[in-house]
């Protein structure tokens, strides 16, 4: 779908570009998660795929078509809902989803039947006459996920469609994406919350400035760091015994090691023996991000900083 996509912004010539040859494979169906910390490039991309930016090189291929050179072809079959997008605000749920599908060019009588489906699908019908600027952070992206929903696109852009949002708001917008899967649409997710892209994606691109660093599913991700296993043990073992089984990380409390399978039962049996509390399973997304960035996530950090 994107073959060496490179973007450098005319403002920041000199310093490294936004993407430096990014080539995504994106088959049809499905969530892809395209996960990265702040600056990693991830709405630069949704923006070159969704024919809202040229790229400085590489190619992007939408349903056949090439988004670069053809760039109409392809808008009428794709919907985006961009980073922070503020919705009309004047308008309520309702002509919110109607008025999009008008915009997009269908008839009355389809954007009225489509509207009060999708409303009904994602548990907005009462919501339906309040004011977008009156509705709550997770109501509110919902209702965009309901827009492009009910459109006819076939693929989808959300780019970080949940930042922000707490932990039940989240889900919310979760069931909402779910529910995007059906007909065999795409949807390009872009989110910096490693469990969001786990719970949702069928794959995942890690992103870090500008660069893909691990593609595949999120199985894939976790069988490709050298350490696969997480094992924390309490402060009742000594760090120093713990050094021989892999890396070692002090966490609130105790320990955190990331070890190979074998060393992980090992180390896990000896920490039970000397009477500490144990817990061991495989790497989470966010595990592997520190393995092979060498940083978490959510540093705070972008990738311009610690660059
Ligand atoms: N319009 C712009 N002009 C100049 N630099 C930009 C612009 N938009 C983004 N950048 C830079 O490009 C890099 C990637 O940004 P972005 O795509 O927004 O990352 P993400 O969405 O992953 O946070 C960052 O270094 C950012 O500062
Ligand atoms: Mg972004």
């Amino acid at each position: 779908m994107t073959e060496g996509v490179t973007k450098q912004y005319p403002k920041n010539v000199g310093r490294p570009p936004a993407l430096d040859g990014v080539s995504l494979s994106i088959r049809p169906g499905g969530i892809y998660g395209l996960i990265g910390p702040n600056g990693a490039g991830k709405t630069t991309i949704i923006r070159i795929c969704s024919t809202q930016l040229l790229p400085t090189a590489g190619t992007v291929t939408i349903l056949g078509h090439d988004a670069i050179a053809d760039p109409r072809s392809v808008r009428t079959r794709i919907a985006v809902i961009p980073q922070e997008s503020r919705p009309l605000y004047f308008l309520n749920v309702d002509e919110l989803v109607y008025l999009y599908l008008k915009m997009r060019g269908m008839d009355r009588a389809e954007s009225r039947r489509r509207t009060n489906a999708v409303l009904e699908e994602l548990g907005l019908v009462e919501e339906r006459k309040r004011l977008v600027s009156r509705l709550s952070g997770g109501m509110r992206r919902r209702a965009m996920v309901a827009m492009v929903l009910a459109s006819d696109a076939e693929v989808l852009f959300l780019d970080e469609p949940t930042t922000g949002l707490d932990p039940l708001a989240r889900r919310e917008v979760w069931g909402a994406i779910r529910r995007t899967i059906r007909d065999h649409r795409t949807v390009i997710l872009t989110t910096h919350y490693l469990d969001e892209a786990e719970q949702l994606a069928s794959r995942i691109a890690l992103l870090d400035r500008g660069k893909v660093l691990l593609e595949g599913t999120a199985d894939d991700l976790r069988a490709r760091v050298r350490r696969p296993y997480r094992v924390t043990v309490d402060s009742r073992v000594p760090r120093t015994e713990l050094e021989r089984y892999g890396d070692v990380t002090d966490v609130d409390g105790g320990h955190l090691v990331f070890t190979r399978e074998s060393d992980a039962r090992e180390l896990a049996l000896k920490a039970l023996g000397a009477g500490a509390r144990v817990s061991m399973g495989p790497v989470s997304l966010e595990d592997v991000f520190l393995q092979v960035v060498g940083r978490p996530i959510d540093d705070g950090t972008t990738g311009e900083e610690a660059a």
